[in-house]
């Protein structure tokens, strides 16, 4: 059987790697964050229900795309994307909720989720451009953006 060609796209294997280790946090922590919006959606009560439900719908529906995306770049740098709970559990910096909150309890945990996704995503960032990785910091300038406008608006529900 023939061998497959060696990844050579002008980034050393070592670059990868840590790129691909990074990028495996933040979709440990994306996929957390995507399970708690969906339970959420799914156990919010209260008058608010309708606008949360309905926002809440929205959000995991966009994450849940991105999931795909951050693990097909994990594969695309030559590396095996987590994908079981067990995994994705020692990865990720955001701890799950447990029981079930009041609609505006499920917020807050929402916006440091959001937040934490952020960061995770953030942190990466001089990896990438120390590796000149164009379609990870492509990637990670759209996460940023998305997670930094919902926490906004996730946390504006919570003022007078
Ligand atoms: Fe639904």
């Amino acid at each position: 059987m023939t061998k497959p060609a060696k990844i050579n796209i002008g980034i050393p294997e070592d670059k990868r790697e840590k790129i691909a280790d990074g990028l495996s946090r933040l979709l440990a922590d994306s996929y957390t964050l995507y399970l708690m919006t969906h339970n959420f959606h799914w156990n919010v009560t209260g008058p608010m229900f309708n606008t949360l439900h309905a926002m809440f719908m929205t959000q995991y529906t966009e994450q849940w795309t991105a999931l795909d995306q951050i693990a097909e770049r994990i594969r695309a740098l030559g590396f095996p994307a987590p994908g079981t709970y067990k995994e994705f559990v020692k990865l990720a910096s955001i701890v799950e909720v447990e029981g079930q909150p009041k609609a505006m309890e499920m917020v807050r945990h929402l916006v440091t989720a959001q937040e934490a996704t952020a960061r995770t995503a953030r942190e990466l960032f001089p990896l990438v451009e120390d590796a000149n990785d164009q379609p990870t910091a492509d990637l990670l300038t759209q996460r940023l953006d998305v997670h930094e406008k919902t926490a906004w608006m996730l946390r504006s529900l919570l003022e007078d």
